[in-house]
C-alpha cells in the first residue's frame, strides 16, 4: 500500500496541466468520490490495525498535498490567463487614434486683425483682466456718474477701492500711455467683461481688439485711411468704410465705423438688415484730456483710437448667427474651422 501511496503522490508533484478543465479532471481522478484516492481509504480499512498508524499518516499526506497542489495550479493558471491579456492582445487591431485640435476660430480671427496692424507698424500690447476704476474709467475721462460704472454694466470684485474686471481693453492703452513715451503704436487684444444678458448677439464675455496711436501731427484722415486699409484687409478689396458721429468719453471727435455689406455687396440684405451696411467697431481722436491724465502733452501731441469685438468681426466673416456657438466649444462647430485662414 505504500508503494501505491508513493506513487500516487509522484503523480501528483508532477502533474502539468495546460487547461484549467484538465485540473478538475485530475482532481476527479484521484479525490472525487471513485477516485484513486477514495479507493485507498476502502482499502486502509481493511490493513492490519499495527500498520493504521503509519499509513493512516501517509494517506493524509497524499491527500493534503493533492489539494494543496491542485488549488495552486489553478490559481496560477488563472494570473497567467489575466498577464496574458493585459501585456499583448491582438496586435493586429488597429491603434487609438489621436484626435487633432484646431484653433479656435476667435484666435484665427484674432490673429488675422493684429497680423494686419502689424503691417502698420503696430505692436501687440497686453494687460490684467482684473483692473482698478483708474485704467478702465478714470483715465479715460469717463465722469463719475456715468453708466457703465454701474453695477448693471460692469462686474466689480470689490468695491471702495474699486476693483472690476475689465468691460474694454482701453485699459491696456492707459498702461501703455504709463509706460511709454510717444510715438506710440499699439493694438491690444483681450477678453473683456460686461454684464449682460446672454443672447445670440451679446455675451458677458466677449474679445476685442483695440488700437491706439499718437504722434505728433496725427490726423482723423490718418485714422481714416489706416482704418479702409484694414477692413480691404480682412474683408475684401472691394469693401467700402463709412462713418457715423458717435460719441465714447475718450475721443473726440468719436465715429462708428461700418463696413459695407460683404453678403449683398451693398445692395442690402437679411444681415445688414436691408441698409447695406455692417458696423463694426467705435473710433475717434483721443480726447485732450485723457492725453493730460496720462501725462502726455496735447499741445504736441495728438492721436487715434479705435475698438472692434472679435466676435462681431468672426460672425460677419464667418457667417456665423449666433455668438454663443463660440463659447460653448462644441467640437462639431469648431472643427468646421480646421482649414480656415
Ligand atoms: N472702448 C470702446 C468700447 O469698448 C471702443 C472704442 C475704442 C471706441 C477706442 C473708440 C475708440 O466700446
Amino acid at each position: 500500500m505504500t508503494d501505491k501511496i508513493n506513487e500516487l503522490l509522484r503523480r501528483v508533484e508532477e502533474f502539468k496541466p495546460k487547461a484549467a478543465a484538465e485540473i478538475e479532471e485530475f482532481r476527479i481522478r484521484i479525490l472525487g468520490k471513485k477516485g484513486e484516492l477514495t479507493a485507498l481509504m476502502e482499502e486502509f480499512k481493511t490493513v492490519a490495525p499495527e500498520l493504521k498508524r503509519e499509513l493512516g499518516q501517509q494517506l493524509n499526506r497524499l491527500k493534503n498535498e493533492a489539494t494543496s497542489r491542485i488549488n495552486a495550479l489553478r490559481e496560477e493558471l488563472q494570473n497567467a490567463a489575466s498577464d496574458a491579456s493585459a501585456t499583448s492582445g491582438d496586435l493586429t487591431r488597429p491603434g487609438t487614434a489621436e484626435e487633432l485640435g484646431s484653433r479656435h476660430p476667435i484666435s484665427l480671427v484674432k490673429n488675422r486683425i493684429v497680423e494686419v496692424f502689424e503691417r502698420l507698424g503696430y505692436t501687440v500690447a497686453d494687460g490684467p483682466e482684473i483692473e482698478d476704476d483708474w485704467h478702465v474709467f478714470s483715465a479715460l475721462n469717463f465722469p463719475p456718474e456715468h453708466p457703465a460704472r454701474d453695477m448693471q454694466d460692469t462686474f466689480f470684485v470689490e468695491k471702495d477701492p474699486d476693483i472690476l474686471l475689465r468691460t474694454h481693453t482701453s485699459s491696456i492703452q492707459v498702461r501703455t500711455m504709463e509706460r511709454q513715451k510717444p510715438p506710440i503704436r499699439v493694438i491690444c487684444p483681450g477678453r473683456v467683461f460686461r454684464n449682460e444678458a446672454i443672447s445670440y448677439r451679446a455675451h458677458c464675455i466677449f474679445h476685442q481688439i483695440e488700437g491706439l496711436y499718437i504722434d505728433e501731427g496725427v490726423s482723423f484722415a490718418d485714422m481714416k485711411q489706416s482704418l479702409l486699409y484694414f477692413a480691404k484687409e480682412i474683408f475684401g478689396e472691394q469693401t467700402a468704410i463709412r462713418m457715423r458721429p458717435s460719441y465714447f468719453p475718450f475721443t473726440e471727435p468719436s465715429a462708428e465705423v461700418d463696413v459695407s455689406c460683404n453678403l449683398c455687396g451693398g445692395k442690402g440684405c437679411a444681415v445688414c438688415k436691408g441698409t447695406g451696411w455692417l458696423e463694426i467697431m467705435g473710433c475717434g481722436m483721443v480726447d485732450p484730456n485723457v492725453l493730460k491724465a496720462n501725462n502726455i502733452d496735447p499741445e504736441k501731441y495728438s492721436g487715434f483710437a479705435f475698438g472692434m469685438g472679435i466676435e462681431r468681426i468672426a460672425m460677419l466673416l464667418y457667417g456665423v448667427k449666433d455668438l454663443r456657438l463660440y463659447f460653448e466649444n462644441d467640437v462639431r462647430f469648431l472643427h468646421q474651422f480646421d482649414k480656415a485662414l
